[in-house]
């Protein structure tokens, strides 16, 4: 479905009569045109900022020279000696920000783990205020903060959850030039693994994903952290429900850009255009209903057959059958949950039995209609959020088999589900969120790829907003 308006207001002429009647002028977000580099922040400055306080900035400052990055700071900030300190021990170069005039680095990140109090929000305040109006179009602002429950201090508990509020403010302010701002709720065990989140909220690859909190932790037992970032995924066997087109297939796709062997399943009904989506990225086309009670036994046996099994396991086939509760017929309640839950559960504990790879990782689609509820869709959002509940549950089990699961709930996406939609249902839908848009198939498919990656080794059981921060359920 085509975003006209969209395509209107970034020619020179709409930009102009939006501008005029006063209308929104949604920004052109930076997506990624190729997979990542080896180091993904190679030739880009990153700005680096802590509170006096802050802990992780060893931990950062040696995730952002592992991704490459040019790391600048800011002498006269009160957090300046902790960074400089923690240079010393990581042996980055630090280089000092350019002058008052100058457009701020593409890429910023604040190390607010030592924050506690009032004051310590403060520092936070000073660093970003005198810099919103140098912000580059598609900026990225990461801030750390330590999970609240590793706080040391009410006041530092009070802090880490006063930056939640902070970042959700600071994405909607910066969203209309396509910046973003994201916060990484960083467990100690977490400073180890966080190169590929900083990889992820640092780059092209999470372009609609903004206003999001993300915990980082320790990785599942046996993860080895990637060296680099390009083909993370080669020698990788990925299963993709769904995969005939839509978000499905742009999973397989991104799953395939990275490096994976793509295994594609969709109803037999879709066979031709799953076999069209498959042959450009030589994946194999998988003809079978999710819902078929042999469903996991056929996939388990195929799985195993031609490839010892499977690395990646994406559950993204869902379908909507809205109704009023009071007019949804038990048919139309069933199909959403059998296909949309009822499969994930079925599938994955067949192929739990046999089917997978050591140190398998899960995804699955949910939706912010999960989280926020709509009318007339308690069947796809008992579904949506079942499947929050799942990965939060499956999350420590399989963290024990050196496994993990992760969920994506995408927002408004151009896709067939949504060019279903009412015509002012869906004007809506594209614009009530930061950055004035509908998300594209490809950004729910970097998130996949990333939770699917080495990158996300310190991610397990959560579940990330791919939505530019829509104000439904937020
Ligand atoms: N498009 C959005 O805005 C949006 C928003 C939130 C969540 N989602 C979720 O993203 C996922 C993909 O959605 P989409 O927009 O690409 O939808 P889509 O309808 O374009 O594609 C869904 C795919 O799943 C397949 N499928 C349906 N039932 C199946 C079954 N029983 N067995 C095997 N395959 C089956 C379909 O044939 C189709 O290829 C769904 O889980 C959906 O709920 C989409």
């Amino acid at each position: 479905m085509l975003d006209r308006y969209l395509d209107f207001t970034q020619s020179s002429f709409g930009k102009q009569v939006a501008s005029a009647l006063g209308l929104p002028t949604p920004p052109r977000l930076e997506r990624a045109e190729v997979g990542y580099a080896t180091m993904p922040l190679a030739g880009k400055k990153a700005l680096v900022a802590a509170d006096a306080s802050a802990t992780a900035t060893g931990a950062v400052l040696a995730a952002l020279q592992q991704l490459g990055a040019t790391v600048q700071v800011v002498p006269g900030h009160a957090g300046f000696a902790a960074v400089k300190a923690a240079a010393l021990n990581t042996a980055v170069e630090l280089h000092s920000e350019g002058g008052e005039t100058e457009v701020i680095a593409p890429v910023i990140v604040f190390d607010a783990t030592g924050v506690a109090g009032t004051k310590g929000l403060k520092q936070v305040y000073e660093l970003f205020q005198s810099r919103l109006r140098r912000l580059a179009p598609n900026t990225r602002v990461v801030v750390l903060a330590r999970a609240a429950a590793d706080a040391n201090s009410v006041e530092a508990a009070t802090a880490a959850i006063g930056l939640t509020g902070f970042v959700r403010s600071l994405a909607k302010e910066i969203g209309k030039n396509g910046s973003t701002a994201n916060l990484l709720q960083v467990s100690k065990a977490g400073d180890a693994w966080l190169a590929g989140p900083l990889a992820f909220f640092t780059g092209p690859n999470s372009a609609y994903v903004t206003g999001q909190v993300l915990a980082v932790g320790d990785a599942p037992k046996g993860a080895v952290a990637p060296a680099h970032f390009n083909q993370s995924l080669a020698g990788k066997v990925a299963v993709v429900t769904g995969a005939a087109r839509g978000i499905g297939a742009a999973i397989a796709q991104i799953l395939a850009r990275e490096g994976a062997t793509v295994v594609g399943m969709d109803r037999p009904a879709e066979e031709g255009a799953l076999g069209a989506t498959m042959a450009p990225i030589n994946g194999v086309g998988l003809a079978l209903d999710v819902t078929a009670p042999d469903a996991g036994e056929r996939l388990a046996s195929e799985l195993k057959t031609r490839f010892g099994g499977a690395d990646i396991v994406v559950h993204n086939a869902g379908v909507t059958r809205d109704k009023m509760l009071r007019n949804m017929t038990p048919q139309l309640w069933d199909m959403v949950l059998d296909i949309n839950l009822g499969a994930i559960l079925n599938i994955n504990e067949r192929l739990m039995q046999s089917g997978l790879k050591p140190g398998a990782r899960f995804v699955c689609i949910s939706s912010i209609g999960g989280i926020g509820g709509n009318a007339g869709q308690t069947n796809y959002a008992a579904t949506k959020a079942g499947v929050i509940g799942y990965a939060e549950a499956m999350a420590p089990i399989l963290a024990k088999k050196g496994m993990a699961i992760n969920a994506v709930a995408p927002g408004f996406i151009e896709t067939q589900m949504t060019a279903m939609m009412p015509a002012v249902n869906r004007e809506v839908g594209r614009r009530v969120n930061s950055l004035a848009q509908g998300g594209v198939p490809q950004d729910i498919a970097e998130a996949v790829t990333f939770f699917a990656s080495p990158l996300a080794n310190g991610v397990n059981g959560r579940t990330l907003r791919v939505c530019g921060q829509n104000w439904l359920g937020a």
